[in-house]
């Protein structure tokens, strides 16, 4: 993949897809009843995605390049892009944001391919900076469709002279500003994505041993695939979180009313069965916390993981797991963790997914923390990112990089 760095980019206009698809909390929203109305002003939880695009934006603008941001926010719904622009989320909120961390003007255009992203661009000078707003307000840039993708890409090659991905975060999927874009103009990979993916080669290609794995996270089927590839490369799967009732159910324990993927159940014992043959350790909990329903002052206890009871539901790991993936992670050499082990969202069910956290500070050797959640849930312990080897800004995208699958963003850098 070239880097910027073998790319021409003074007194050019880049075009720079980055992920900056930021976690939002309503501001204002009315307490009860009714949603909010869509113009309310949203707050940004977790800018760490807009934190980890930093070095790519000041580098190109360093270098006299006109910097236009493309990036996505949510999945907005609607026919076109009038419907989905009246229904948010705007990326108006981001270029704030992003104009503070860069200490620095962040033009915005109100549209992605019209007549103010034309003017926005028109009016940078070399150096400056441009957000467009958010690409999925054009329904062609998710389009199953590749010729209707196609003509909004060939819309956008026009508001630039060259291409940078670093995005990270969305590489798996094949959209327009992601795949279709680059095809059409000199690219280049951004220094997230290389860092990226040079991390994740370690993750894949000789790590060293005890290779450990932490997944949680609710849904099982999201994960099969990439359990099945992680049992040709890591000793031990420690499996907790949502998904974790599933494994539970296939070991012919009874849930209550945790969730569970009945149709997983299948699978999973396939799964259980694959890894022992193949000499992989799966490490399930052997304690949960159950609460009487799914709410943050629901009342709970601990049991033991075949003592569910059947008007309870699980919302954490219980102290005797917590204590076991602990012993499982301390002579780890690689560690690679994606999805909370409980419903760290509520505090007294968060203690599972922190001590975790925890726990992986401690790691001697490479942690990389896999996604979205895991990211948001490691800062809101307040354990700064620096504590892991790498923190990841793509949850979806390193997971099926794990899996093995191509992932299109990173092919379109790779072809010429
Ligand atoms: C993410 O948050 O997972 C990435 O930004 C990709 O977004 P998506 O899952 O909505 O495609
Ligand atoms: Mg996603």
């Amino acid at each position: 993949m070239r880097s910027i760095d073998d790319l021409d980019v003074a007194g050019r206009r880049v075009l720079l897809r980055c992920d900056l698809n930021v976690p939002l909390d309503l501001k204002g929203a009315p307490s009860a009843g009714g949603a909010a109305p869509p113009a309310t002003p949203r707050v940004i939880t977790d800018d760490g995605r807009i934190r980890a695009s930093l070095p790519v934006i000041k580098k190109l603008s360093g270098r006299g390049a006109r910097v236009v941001i493309m990036a996505h926010l949510g999945r907005p719904k609607g026919a076109d892009f009038a419907e989905r622009a009246a229904g948010g989320p705007s990326l108006r909120v981001v270029a704030v944001r992003l104009a503070e961390l860069l200490g620095k003007q962040v033009a915005f255009a109100d549209d992605l391919a019209g007549p103010s992203a034309a003017a926005t661009v028109a009016a940078l000078t070399d150096g400056d900076v441009a957000l467009l707003e958010n690409v999925r307000f054009e329904p062609a840039e998710t389009s199953k469709d590749d010729s209707e993708r196609a003509r909004l890409a060939a819309r956008l090659a026009e508001l630039g002279d060259v291409y940078v991905g670093d995005g990270f975060g969305v590489v798996h999927r094949k959209q327009a500003s992601v795949y279709d874009l680059p095809a059409l103009l000199p690219h280049a990979a951004g220094d997230l994505i290389l860092a990226e993916v040079a991390v994740l080669k370690r993750l894949t290609e000789k790590p060293a041993r005890p290779y450990v794995v932490i997944l949680g996270g609710s849904k099982v089927s999201d994960k099969l695939g990439v359990i099945g590839n992680l049992l040709g490369l890591a000793d031990r799967l420690l499996i907790g979180g949502g998904m974790g009732y599933t494994f539970l159910k296939a070991l012919g324990y009874e849930v209550g009313n945790s969730l569970l993927e009945a149709d997983q159940v299948d699978s999973v014992k396939q799964v259980l069965a694959d890894a022992d043959r193949r000499g992989v350790e799966i490490v399930l909990p052997t304690d949960i916390v159950a609460a009487t329903h799914f709410a943050p002052d629901a009342d709970s206890v601990v049991v033991p993981a075949d003592e569910i009871p059947a008007d309870r539901e699980g919302v954490d790991i219980g102290p005797d797991t917590r204590a076991l993936f602990a012993a499982k992670l301390i002579d780890a050499r690689t560690v690679f963790w994606n999805g909370p082990l409980g419903v760290f969202e509520f505090p007294a069910f968060a203690a599972g997914t922190r001590a975790v956290a925890e726990e992986l500070t401690k790691v001697d050797g490479l942690t990389v923390i896999g996604g979205g959640d895991s990211a948001a849930a490691v800062r809101s312990f307040g354990l700064p990112d620096a504590a892991f080897g790498h923190i990841s800004t793509g949850g979806g995208a390193s997971l099926e990089y794990l899996e093995g699958k191509t992932l299109p963003g990173l092919t379109a850098l790779e072809t010429d």
